[in-house]
């Protein structure tokens, strides 16, 4: 079975009471039901963490290959905008990535427009709410089972 780390970024423990008219009332514990319910329908095992330290994610990205991961959903929240650390984690263990975001990064600040982990990043999807989190899970399915190859 193919197994997919998911790893949320800094202050996504608080959705459901965070900026609500921005990332919506669904908490983490919903997202990660959402997730994990898709992930059995389609026969890959998740191993979902939150972190509010960029050394943290660093350390679990590079233990990923160890821990016999084969891709990596991320949302790497505010580290999106300022983390070479995350960046060159993801190019270290070169596992299929693929960036989410709840929001659209492109129609906020515009500091929130650059992204470091994108580049290295099979693909981003950024803007479809709760749903950004399953839309990239399928897509890292699909890399996985080779229906989408670069
Ligand atoms: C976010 C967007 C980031 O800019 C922000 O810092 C977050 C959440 C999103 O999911 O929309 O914390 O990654």
């Amino acid at each position: 079975m193919k197994k997919i780390l998911v790893i949320h970024g800094p202050n996504l423990n608080l959705l459901g009471q965070r900026e609500k008219d921005i990332y919506g009332k669904t908490t983490l514990a919903e997202i990660n039901a959402q997730l994990e319910k898709f992930a059995s329908q389609h026969r890959v095992e998740l191993k979902i963490i939150q972190s509010n330290h960029e050394g943290e994610i660093v350390d679990i990205i590079g233990q990923a290959k160890k821990d016999a991961m084969d891709a990596i959903l991320i949302n790497p929240a505010a580290y999106t905008h300022t983390s070479i650390a995350i960046r060159d984690a993801i190019l270290a263990v070169s596992l299929p990535t693929v960036e989410v975001h709840l929001s659209n990064i492109y129609a906020r600040e515009d500091f929130r427009h650059t992204s470091l982990i994108a580049p290295v990043s099979f693909g981003q999807i950024s803007g479809f709410g709760t749903e950004s989190y399953v839309l990239g899970l399928q897509a890292l399915i699909n890399v996985l089972t080779k229906k989408i190859e670069p």
